[in-house]
């Protein structure tokens, strides 16, 4: 079985997919790790994230320690985002990401093209969203608690910002898949929101 689950940034899509993974006693890929592993090389080797050649040799020896926190920083967050709107790096990381999904006892992988493009089969898809602002506060939230203090109007015009440009490219844009589970995560906290999401799967597979 294959559960795919995509949605925008804090849209709480990591969380409920590692919690999917675990319930259902499945392997998890955080896909969003690979572009930022791109992008982190990218940063360290000083390169340009205007340069689709140089975000494209930054595809190999990737690092993809998820505990390693410089993944996540906000430098390395707006490369991921650049980088990944180049049909090239994103060819380059689809191998790995389709192999992972094959497994033969299958798995949960999140991101923003799974049920589009990287699994278009998967047996569950869900698509998980939250309004701007909750993501925001989420994400504001985040960051206080590693230490970076910042105000709530630039996270929120950086959510803004990213949900334009993951939405807007060319190359796998950010779009949910027409037979994909709509979850909404606006009103719910985190157990809630698991909760729904493993009813939202166990209705979709008794159906199936
Ligand atoms: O989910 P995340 O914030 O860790 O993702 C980092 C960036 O990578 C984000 O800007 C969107 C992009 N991404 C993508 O284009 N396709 C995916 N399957 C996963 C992430």
């Amino acid at each position: 079985m294959v559960i795919a689950v995509d949605g925008p940034a804090a849209s709480g899509k990591g969380t409920i997919a590692r919690a999917l993974a675990r319930h259902f006693g499945l392997p998890h890929m955080d896909t969003g790790l690979l572009y930022r592993a791109v992008a982190l090389n990218l940063w360290r080797w000083g390169g340009d994230p205007a340069s689709e050649f140089e975000a494209l040799r930054a595809t190999h020896e990737l690092n993809l320690d998820p505990s390693d926190q410089e993944l996540r920083s906000e430098p390395v967050s707006k490369i991921a985002s650049a980088v990944s709107a180049y049909p090239s790096v994103r060819a380059a990381l689809l191998e790995r990401q389709q192999d992972f999904a094959g497994q033969p006892g299958g798995a949960v992988l999140d991101g923003r093209d799974i049920g589009t493009v990287i699994a278009p089969d998967a047996e569950v898809k869900l698509f998980v969203t939250a309004s701007a602002e909750v993501r925001a506060v989420r994400r504001q939230k985040e960051l206080d608690g590693r230490g970076m203090h910042v105000r709530f109007e630039d996270v929120l015009a950086d959510i803004h910002a990213r949900d334009e440009r993951d939405s807007s490219r060319d190359a796998a844009p950010l779009r949910e898949a027409a037979d994909a589970l709509h979850l909404d995560t606006s009103e719910l906290d985190v157990d809630e929101a698991i909760s729904a999401a493993i009813r939202l799967v166990e209705e979709k597979l008794a159906k199936a």
